[in-house]
């Protein structure tokens, strides 16, 4: 035990006596301390007494006693010592799929004798484990988990976690375990202080966190967090709860801590669900996986614990871990691979970006060959060279990131990166008063590459705007993408060198006629990343209109044959990016919509009179847009894929996949754990038969019966088939 003391002003003691009778007095209030017993001492006395004899030990070093619970010392600062845990602080067990985590459930069953009363689902915090000691709603001491029956003091470093007050609400005695961490933003944070202070970056977030807690004597306080999981030795007797508050479940103990001021798993943007089933577990865990990637902080895994206290009692602990919870593990998000080459990107705005060039790596269950390196400061500052084993992480639908360098296994011929002088696009000069880096030319840089590409025979096909005009368009400013090209008049057209009136009037009708191309060359034209023109085709027979395609997610996206987890996430990384573009091409009235797709309304309106519009479409949600919808099962009379068609005939999108965000499950004979998720997400179900009334109705044009069972859908769903 080694708390922050303040030895310079205090008395030391006249005698021997006194120091070694004030040491026994340390030793069994510390004793008590640590087994859970009633405080002998409170913590302001047992500092001043420790001061005391810490004085006592510096004025006649010759008393001092070999087993001083003193420890070292250094003014002012926290001394790293042994810090015996009140309760040992176990690990848990993992698990890495369903099947697994049934087992456990079922051992646990078998355990209680009756199935547990209750779960809960939280995240599995990626940082490392602390004790903080409470008393009397004060914080008096942080302890890492060490070996699990001792770690070190990390009081003076943890003080400053955000989450883990100085002061409670009220004035409770506890111990509250928990995991330091850092955010995302908090560790780019770090980095930059780090650098700037001539120290070498950390490589992720996690050893950022590690170093941060252990640091001592730094110049600069990097931010660290907390987040609460667990609670221990709550002194009922100090609380504003009725009764024991260990009698309460895990879900509502928490939610108290919570209350009093300590940042728990349940409070993060991750949170906590209850749930009864397993399915509902399940269900939670792979939610909680989807969103991993949108939290801010890295969590590498869910943890399941049995929610109420009787049913962990009874279940008991083993030595390393307890048997009442379990982690069920995520694909790790990070992982190490070679650095092969940094090439320089310039986007579309003129933003020039660091890419990584990666040897094919598998992270969180894909292969990764490149990565964003964020900003040439960051690259700079952090110093990550080409040859360089680096960390690359990954979590869920985001593009993945080189956080560090492994500076032990850097080769010894390795030169620093030296980022480009001139814009590697136009030549043209770099502005870098920002942290992202822009050619001076802003969107004008690459118009032209960009609005030949849209011009393009196998594009828009617009007759007549060549490579000579559009420099001369883009010259005098009058285009920067082709957006604006819908907007041109042949009075601003025959200003320009070389273009008579008759041919600007002739360019003009091009252009203009080019609007009712389909949604594919629409999508070719604007050349989005990833994508070429049978690709182009591809998106929009299935999804049919550039409204639906916007609104897919990276999960959606992987439903259309050849795009997988990396494209879907750059294409729709390019889709919110070029959305100002899309949206002045369809002010300016081009068509977005792929006719001969079933539910693809034209926008141009008229010349596609046979393509049904959205109102008459069932499976339509209120705005227009097409519902989600997942077939599960056989539905008679169909194959697989004529029951993803006949959804689409029905105005909806098919789908593989069940998530908060179906709208409806078609659950048909033979159907598994799709339709079990449907029920548990609460997404409406309809069986199969009723599918086939639907569609039978909808070409029949039996609106009554279409309505009917629309209704029965939107009231009380029915129970699933099979
Ligand atoms: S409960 C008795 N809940 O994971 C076990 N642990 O692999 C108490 N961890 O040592 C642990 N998030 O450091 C629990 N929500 C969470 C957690 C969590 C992260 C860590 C903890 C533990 C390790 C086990």
């Amino acid at each position: 035990m080694s708390p922050v003391v303040d030895a310079d002003r205090a008395e030391p003691f006249d005698d021997r006596e006194a120091y070694t009778a004030a040491l026994d007095e340390i030793r069994s209030a510390a004793a008590a301390y640590y087994n859970g017993a009633d405080l002998v001492m409170d913590d302001a006395t047992y500092d001043a007494l420790l001061a005391r004899v810490v004085a006592t030990e510096t004025a006649r070093p010759d008393w001092k006693a070999d087993d001083s619970p003193s420890g070292l010392v250094a003014a002012g600062v926290g001394i790293v010592g042994d810090v015996v845990h009140s309760e040992p602080m176990l690990s848990l067990d993992n698990v890495f799929g369903e099947e697994e985590l049934r087992r456990w459930a079922a051992r646990l069953d078998r355990l209680l004798g009756r199935p547990a009363a209750g779960y809960t689902v939280e995240p599995k915090i990626d940082g490392l484990a602390i004790a903080a000691r409470y008393v009397a709603g004060r914080l008096v001491q942080v302890a890492t988990r060490g070996d699990g029956r001792a770690g070190e003091d990390v009081t003076a470093q943890a003080r400053r976690a955000v989450g883990l007050p100085e002061q409670l609400a009220e004035p409770v005695t506890m111990e509250i375990r928990g995991e330091i961490f850092m955010t995302d933003a908090d560790f780019a944070r770090a980095n930059e202080l780090r650098t700037s202070h001539g120290e070498p970056p950390f490589a992720h977030p996690r050893s950022a966190a590690a170093g941060t807690l252990r640091a001592q004597d730094r110049a600069y306080d990097a931010p660290l967090s907390f987040l609460a999981y667990a609670v221990h030795g709550l002194d009922a007797a100090t609380t504003g709860l009725d009764g024991d508050g260990a009698a309460l479940p895990h879900s509502a103990l928490m939610a108290y801590v919570e209350r009093l001021g300590v940042a728990t798993t349940a409070g993060s943007p991750a949170g906590m669900r209850r749930c009864t089933t397993l399915d509902e577990v399940l269900a939670a865990v792979a939610e909680l996986s989807a969103r991993r990637g949108e939290l801010g902080f890295g969590i590498d895994g869910a943890v399941i614990k049995a929610d109420h206290p009787a049913d962990r009692e009874l279940a008991g602990s083993g030595t390393r871990a307890p048997r009442w919870g379990i982690a069920y593990k995520f694909p790790a998000d990070t992982r190490t691979t070679t650095l092969l080459r940094i090439e320089v990107q310039v986007g579309r705005t003129g933003v020039i970006t660091p890419v990584a060039v990666l040897a094919p790596v598998q992270v969180g269950g894909v292969t990764v060959t490149s990565a964003t390196l964020h900003n040439f400061d960051d690259l700079v500052r952090r110093n990550v060279r080409v040859g360089d084993t680096v960390f690359v992480r990954r979590a869920g639908d985001v593009i993945p990131e080189v956080t560090g360098a492994k500076l032990d296994e850097r080769p010894a011929d390795s030169t620093p990166y030296e980022p480009p002088v001139t814009c590697p696009r136009c030549g043209g000069e770099i502005d870098r008063s920002q942290k992202r880096w822009r050619c001076v030319q802003g969107r004008a840089c690459g118009a032209r590459e960009s609005l030949a590409y849209y011009a393009a025979r196998d594009s828009m096909d617009i007759e007549g705007l060549g490579s000579k005009i559009i420099d001369l368009l883009v010259g005098a400013g009058l285009v920067t993408d082709p957006g604006d090209l819908y907007a041109l008049e042949p009075s601003a057209l025959v200003t320009l060198d070389r273009l008579g009136e008759v041919s600007a009037r002739k360019l003009v009708a091009n252009i203009q006629a080019s609007k009712t191309r389909p949604l594919s060359r629409v999508l070719t034209g604007l050349g989005v990343r990833m994508t070429g023109r049978s690709m182009s085709r591809r998106l929009a027979r299935h999804f049919g209109t550039m409204e639906a395609l916007l609104a897919a997610s990276v999960a959606d996206l992987q439903q259309v044959e050849g795009i997988g987890p990396e494209r879907a996430v750059t294409i729709a990384a390019e889709l919110v990016e070029l959305t100002p573009v899309i949206e002045k091409l369809a002010a300016h009235g081009v068509n977005m919509t792929e006719p001969g797709v079933v539910g693809a309304a034209s926008a141009t309106g008229g010349d596609d009179a046979d393509v049904p519009t959205s109102t008459a479409l069932p499976l339509r949600r209120p705005d227009g847009t097409p519902m989600t919808v997942v077939v599960t099962g056989s539905v008679p009379g169909l194959t697989r894929t004529e029951g993803n068609e006949a959804v689409e005939r029905l105005g909806g999108r098919s789908s593989g996949s069940v998530s908060k965000r179906t709208d409806l499950v078609v659950v048909g004979e033979g159907a598994g754990s799709k339709a079990e998720k449907a029920e548990a997400l609460g997404v409406p179900v309809l069986s199969a038969e009723r599918f086939a009334d639907l569609l039978a109705a909808h070409t029949a044009g039996d609106a009554a019966t279409v309505a009917e069972i629309l209704a029965s859908l939107a009231g009380d769903p029915e129970p699933a088939a099979g």
